[in-house]
């Protein structure tokens, strides 16, 4: 009989750590409900211990999705896994996840806790979290990188306590394959309760072999679950990515004979969703969701393609999500041909008046665009017009003025609260005319890290879509803007930065923070 690999997505909680990728409970629960779509097993949704704004986060999802068991993870004490359980109450499966990190470099450096003292704790927290649930998976983080004997009789305590799931972790993204799926069969044979858990893979991409790693952990080690992320988001060099593993299994079914239970044609919404919220673009060269992975540039490719698809391709565009029939919609299209096309591409639509609001701004777009492609519709609703966080900031008119031999000048009009205010400014370009425009009034004292500029579809007509990345002491945030005048969707991006950086509370980083 053919085994099932348990999807495990954790783009919410160990992809929302990647510096920058911060997002807010409206952005997660869209996120959510689009994991929903996609069918993954399990969803999770953060670290409700962390902030009050991650715990109202998993407290909404697990109150909304009902095809995925939603989980929070919390690290081995009590008030982490109280307040995990409090979040999770309404879920219709929830499951808590409980880590200590069990490496002699972790436990001396980060912990200073002795192996005994990690060893009870370890027993006791899942004791505990089982109090609240049947469904407890247990992670010693760093666990690739641990001592095997101690590790061993960790894993067995955890499982003696109720852990129905034991997840090796490749914290730091050490492991080669062969090596990493080893370390997984030599543990499964030597804990000796080691059949009544599902074990599991996560593994960081620190050196690019992240989905190498957790196949050879499925296929060498026996895991049934992989613990993965949309577009491989994550800390760093991110985590192993779901679209890879979910396409590896099912396009080499032969190989790995394997099921999940995912629906492949949401892969590409997702990641579209993940990277528009976030601002972490996609690579076009990405497998599965690049724009290039399924895009045949030399002529003997595009000979083969046309006589046998098969000839260079092994996957369709469409099985993963790829629209063929790209421009969509123009000024003249209606309500209900526009509503007809957010359905087709999946957009989750929270009320009538996110519809009415996107209409309004597709037909304003429309005015400005001849050709409106998906890609523009899906950018829509990453607008803040469109669904409006708590908006501190918030763009109304800009000018700017820019002639060869003199420096150019902007001049902007915005909201803070429900003050309209208006601020000038030269600069050595109009974008950044326009954003110290913004900066005389703000006064932020924020450091730009990041400004890049991406043409949404092709043409010179296409919107920009910009991406500035903010650090204010110690927290970074990321903020995008689109509009066919990249110039308006620089500063649109920039007061969305703004707006997170004012409005997100302080949070704590699980691996950075020591377990009691
Ligand atoms: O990478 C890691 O060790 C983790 C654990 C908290 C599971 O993310
Ligand atoms: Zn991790």
């Amino acid at each position: 009989m053919t085994d099932r690999l348990i999807i495990f997505d954790t783009t919410l909680r160990d992809g929302e750590q990647s510096p920058g990728a911060s997002m807010t409970r409206e952005d997660k629960l869209r996120i959510a409900k689009q994991l929903e779509r996609l069918r993954v097993d399990v969803i999770e949704a953060g670290f409700a211990a962390s902030s009050n704004g991650d715990f109202k986060a998993v407290k909404s999802i697990a109150n909304t999705i009902k095809d995925a068991t939603v989980c929070s993870l919390a690290r081995a004490n009590d008030r982490d896994i109280s307040r995990a359980a409090e979040a999770l109450a309404g879920a219709k499966s929830k499951r808590i996840h409980t880590f200590i990190a069990t490496s002699a470099l972790h436990m001396e450096k980060k912990l200073r806790m002795t192996p005994e003292q990690v060893h009870e704790q370890a027993k006791l927290s899942v004791r505990f979290a089982r109090q609240f649930t049947d469904d407890v998976e247990f992670s010693p983080e760093d666990g690739y990188r641990s001592e095997p004997d101690f590790l061993c009789r960790v894993l067995e305590a955890a499982i003696a306590e109720g852990a129905t799931t034991i997840n090796i972790p490749d914290t730091v993204g050490y492991a080669v394959p062969e090596l990493y799926g080893e370390f997984l069969r030599m543990l499964r044979q030597r804990v000796p309760n080691s059949d009544k858990a599902v074990w599991s893979v996560h593994c960081h991409n620190d050196l690019g072999m992240a989905v190498a790693n957790s196949l050879a952990g499925v296929m060498l080690g026996g895991a049934r679950q992989v613990e993965c992320t949309i577009n491989g988001l994550g800390e760093r060099a991110g985590n192993c990515s779901l679209e890879e593993v979910v396409m590896a299994v099912r396009t080499r079914r032969d190989f790995f004979d394997l099921d999940v239970g995912i629906d492949t044609t949401q892969i590409v919404p997702a990641s579209k969703l993940v990277a528009g919220i976030t601002g972490f673009a996609v690579q076009p060269n990405k497998a599965v969701v690049g724009a290039n992975a399924f895009a045949h540039a030399s002529g003997i490719h595009q000979d083969g393609v046309l006589k046998a698809r098969d000839t260079y391709e092994i996957m369709r565009a469409e099985d993963v999500g790829w629209s063929a029939n790209k421009i969509v919609l123009g000024k003249l299209s209606g309500r209900n041909a526009f509503r007809q096309r957010v359905n087709d591409l999946a957009i989750p639509l929270e009320s009538e008046t996110e519809l009415n609001a996107a209409f309004a701004a597709f037909k304003e777009l429309a005015d400005r665009k001849s050709e409106i492609f998906d890609e523009d519709i899906q950018s829509l609703f990453s607008d803040e017009a469109v669904t409006p966080h708590d908006e501190h900031f918030k763009l109304i008119s800009m000018m700017q003025k820019s002639e060869t031999g003199e420096r150019p000048h902007a001049r902007i009009v915005f909201s803070i609260g429900h003050a309209e205010v208006s601020a000038e400014s030269d600069g050595n370009g109009p974008v950044d005319a326009s954003l110290k425009a913004i900066e005389s009034l703000v006064n932020s004292g924020c450091e730009l890290l990041l400004y890049s500029v991406n043409a949404i579809t092709t043409g010179t007509e296409a919107q920009g879509e910009v991406t500035v990345r903010l650090s204010r002491a110690g927290r970074i945030v990321n903020g995008t803007g689109a509009d066919p005048d990249i110039i308006a969707a620089s500063a649109k991006a920039y007061l969305n930065a703004l707006n997170k950086l004012y409005m997100t509370g302080e949070r704590l980083n699980p691996q950075t923070s020591a377990a009691r």
